[in-house]
């Protein structure tokens, strides 16, 4: 990857390929286990029968991803067990897993382990997928390896520069197929660290045209070809939107745009649009400056496209995609667009400006057609758009919204297995009526009675007949609050689900 982070580097071994040495081993309960598991008897006897103990006191409730360290006497070549809860063996799914995964990794970097063995799934019963099991726990596990330190202090930094994870199988048979599902998994989970890791970066560090630059350095690195458009050159091409939300900043916005062929024929499969404003401060319809920090992540979306893009390349997905990253900084001065403006935005469809604040459907309006304008198959949006998506779900879902219920089902079925949930969202014509200004064709605020889906009924306007879905991030993208199995800050939300989505095969 691109980026400097803990490397975290996951293998699969069979066990009985002889004795594992390791800093920490993880192992795992499901809730209200009666009998240690056939998996667990070899290391319970090594270790004097603590773990048959620790089921007869039942003194671990195995709560979903609580962590109990253990230390064991006897067991050569490990010094210190975790235990991981599952939680009830009835709701198990992949999510079990790959929290379960993250939160052992954390776990052990707390100890400062540098190598850990993942024996979690060997207990289970319903192993009928373990290649998807594979996936999900190697991106469990990289992905709860990764934390924004990057201006700690030593002190306070985690002492792990690079961590080797085994996940533990019980035969050769299985350890190929998980080997593959966790080589997948793996690098999605580092497609989306490197969105995390973007979109952690503040304001002073990026922005539009320092986000070019890593953009084109990432692409270099990942075989993606770049092609980036600066002001002067979005002039030309009559981006007018993305141009209006750029003007109050002396840092210029640009346009990136990101190719990956891995298909033979000519045409583009799925463009990818992200939004990618640097730093949201509302313009001249200024925001509260109550936790307007949070507003360096309004990058978000776009930089889940770049995660994406990077990991498509390194997984060689037999198509054809164009990532493209509309980047802004919405600052209030004396050069910046007001309310009442109206922009004549690349489509064509002129655009009343009401609130400068909301600029996301704007820059994304101008990405959005020039997508279009390449007729892939399909058009996926991602951007924290808007505030109202917040209120309806809460930091539990996206949004889900677009204009074609198959490509919808398809990625919401994939977030479910991607472990990043969203929600299938309405929009359409009656939310449009809200849109339609007496000056232009549209305004570019409805008010604030479903604010998430005029937004999205908004953008519509600009995909033309193109299959499209977009997903509103703005609930999940970021967290003050760290969780077992991932740190706090960027989540890198969706860049899981459109890998998984592709992968299936559109
Ligand atoms: N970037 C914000 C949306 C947002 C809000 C993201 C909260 C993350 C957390 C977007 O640009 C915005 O300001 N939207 C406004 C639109 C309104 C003025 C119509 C909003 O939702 O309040
Ligand atoms: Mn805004
Ligand atoms: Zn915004």
């Amino acid at each position: 990857m691109a980026v400097k982070v803990r490397k975290i580097n996951v293998t699969v071994k069979s066990l009985d390929s002889g004795a594992l040495k390791a800093d920490v081993i993880a192992l795992s309960l499901f809730k209200d286990t009666k009998v240690l598991p056939k998996a667990y008897r070899a290391m319970d006897n090594l270790s004097g029968g603590m773990l048959s103990q620790l089921i007869q006191t039942g003194d671990f409730k195995a709560d979903a991803n609580k962590v109990q360290v253990l230390y064991p006497v006897g067991m050569k070549g490990v010094s210190r067990i975790i235990l991981v809860g599952l939680g009830a063996m009835a709701e198990v799914t992949a999510d079990t897993y790959r929290q379960a995964a993250g939160a052992a990794i954390r776990g052990a970097l707390e100890l400062s382990a540098g190598t850990v063995v993942l024996d979690l799934c060997r207990i289970s019963s319903a192993k009928s997928d373990l290649e998807s099991c594979g996936c999900a726990i190697a991106q469990g596990a990289v992905s709860g390896g990764y934390d924004y330190e990057d201006y700690l202090p030593a002190a306070r930094r985690g002492k792990v520069t690079s961590l080797k994870v085994t996940i533990a199988v019980s035969d050769a048979v299985e350890a190929r197929q998980f080997s593959k599902g966790a080589r997948v998994g793996a690098s999605m989970a580092e497609g989306q660290t490197l969105a995390r890791v973007l979109a952690n970066t503040p304001g002073n560090e990026i922005n539009p045209p320092l986000l070019a630059a890593r953009a084109r350095k990432i692409a270099s690195q990942s075989g993606l070809k770049c092609t980036i458009y600066n002001d002067k050159q979005l002039t030309q091409m009559g981006m007018n939107a993305i141009l209006a939300v750029g003007q109050g900043s002396i840092n210029k916005p640009r346009l990136i745009r990101l190719e990956y062929r891995g298909a033979k024929h000519a045409g583009v499969d799925v463009a990818i649009i992200g939004k990618a404003i640097t730093f949201d401060s509302g313009g001249i319809s200024i925001k509260p400056s109550q936790d307007m920090d949070t507003m360096k992540y309004d990058k978000s979306g776009g930089c889940a496209v770049i995660g994406i893009m990077a990991a498509a390349a390194q997984l060689k997905l037999p198509l054809n995609l164009v990532g493209l990253i509309p980047s802004a900084e919405n600052m209030p001065g004396g050069g910046s667009y007001r309310p009442g403006d109206i922009i004549r935005s690349y489509s064509g469809k002129t655009i009343e400006v009401l609130n400068t604040d909301a600029e996301g459907r704007l820059i994304m309006s101008d990405a959005l057609a020039f997508g279009a304008a390449m007729k892939p198959k399909a058009i996926l949006d991602i951007a924290t758009l808007t505030g109202a998506v917040v209120v309806a779900l809460g930091a539990h879902h996206a949004g889900l919204f677009g204009n074609d219920d198959r490509l919808i089902g398809k990625i919401k079925a994939a977030s479910e297995r991607a472990g990043e949930p969203m929600w299938p969202m309405p929009s359409g014509a009656a939310y449009l009526e809200q849109m339609t200004s007496k000056m232009a064709d549209l305004i570019n605020t409805g008010g604030r009675s479903g604010g998430c889906c005029t937004a999205a009924a908004f953008l519509k306007e600009f995909v033309g007949k193109s299959s499209w879905a977009h997903i509103d991030i703005a609930g999940v993208a970021d967290t003050t609050e760290a969780k077992p199995w991932r740190g706090r800050g960027a989540t890198g939300y969706a860049v899981r689900t459109v890998l998984e989505y592709l992968r299936s095969g559109l």
